[in-house]
């Protein structure tokens, strides 16, 4: 069964817009779904003002037509309103009585959880909470990026779908990794072996460096059922970045020189972020302190636009999939044309150096 039929609106491969802190608001979550695709909203480091993200996500969705979606009315069914999008969490700091609170209200289809500041056994709560308080009517997607830790997850919570994210990815991941291009099937293969056939299928889904249809051709190879794009959508009209950020991502070529895996962006728990190289991360590696470096940034924050990009020294998040980024585009519009242009190469003849 492909994915997309555990969210009936969305259409195969399924394509997800990653739940980037600070970023990925109910806007852009509500678009990626509209169009087909499965948006998150990031509930990120806390999960303070959560509710009034889903009720606005909702207040949104009122306003589209959107009949496929089959939203379903809470005279409908028992428990939460559930909204087509979901949430995302980082757990090293979110708050799950703070999100428990939310879901008394909302169902979101999909529950991501990343970076356990402890290990994998730190979900399980998560994993029940929100099983019980949403009636088992959600998914529970998990993001990992090594074999270890995706068969860790499995034993601690059994989850619908394992995000395998790729050392190429924008933001935070972790510091030691592989690409998705070995590191998805051999997820695949342990998943195989350790479990049994009768047992309940994990879902795979790629993140990391995919930026246009190629990339999610490419994954689907590897054996992903969908997959999750991040910098994409820092080039769309409906996320929340500075016009700066967004000018740095459209300007940038050559991805895997332009960006780089550091912890002077960030450094949690064993994570680091990948972003595109400024005059912070270029200064740390002179050996300028840490100290001295953050009291620049500080200072920075006062030229606004001007502070993103090589020049400045302001955190720009981007993964190696940044050079195939040319302009910006309403979110709907990416995951249409991804769904075309997958469709076109793999029944219309298309070609895919033409993609
Ligand atoms: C600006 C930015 C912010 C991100 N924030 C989060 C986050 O809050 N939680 C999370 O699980 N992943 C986050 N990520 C990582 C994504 O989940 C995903 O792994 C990544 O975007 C995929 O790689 P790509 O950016 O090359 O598409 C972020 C990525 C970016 C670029």
């Amino acid at each position: 069964m492909p994915m997309s039929a555990e969210y009936p609106w969305t259409k195969s491969p399924l394509i997800a817009s990653a739940p980037m802190t600070k970023v990925a608001m109910p806007k852009l979550a509500v678009a990626v779904s509209k169009a087909g695709g499965l948006g998150f909203i990031a509930a990120g480091y806390s999960s303070d003002n959560l509710e009034d993200l889903l009720e606005e996500a909702e207040k949104l969705l009122l306003q589209e037509s959107m009949p496929e979606m089959k939203m379903k009315t809470e005279t409908e069914t028992e428990g939460p309103k559930l909204l087509p999008i979901g949430v995302g969490f980082i757990t090293w700091s979110a708050s799950l009585e703070k999100a428990l609170a939310s879901f008394s209200r909302y169902c979101p289809a999909a529950f991501w959880l990343f970076a356990p500041a402890r290990g994998f056994k730190d979900l399980i709560p998560w994993a029940e909470q929100i099983r019980k308080v949403t009636v088992d009517r959600t998914r529970i997607w998990v993001q990992v990026g090594c074999v270890a830790h995706a068969v860790e997850a499995v034993g601690a919570i059994d989850p619908d779908v394992i995000v395998v994210q790729g050392i190429d990815a924008g933001g935070h991941a972790r510091a030691q990794g592989a690409s998705i291009i070995s590191l998805l099937p051999e997820i695949s293969d342990k998943l195989r072996e350790l479990r049994p056939a009768s047992a309940k299928q994990v879902g795979l889904v790629a993140a990391g460096g995919i930026s246009d249809s190629r990339g999610v051709l490419a994954a689907m190879a590897l054996g992903a059922q969908g997959c999750v794009l991040g910098t994409r959508f820092l080039a769309s009209c409906e996320c929340v970045v500075a016009d700066g950020y967004q000018k740095a991502i459209l300007d940038a070529s050559d991805g895997g020189m332009s960006t780089v895996r550091t912890t002077i962006y960030d450094k949690p728990h064993g994570y680091d972020g990948r972003g595109l190289i400024n005059k912070t991360y270029v200064d740390h590696m002179a050996g300028l302190s840490e100290i001295e470096n953050g009291k620049l940034y500080r200072d920075e924050l006062d030229r606004g636009d001007g502070g993103y990009g090589t020049d400045g020294r302001l955190t720009t998040y981007a993964g190696t999939g940044v050079g195939l980024i040319k302009k910006v585009t309403p979110a709907g519009d990416i995951v249409k044309s991804l769904h075309e242009e997958v469709s076109a190469t793999l029944y219309g003849g298309g070609n895919l150096s033409r993609l």
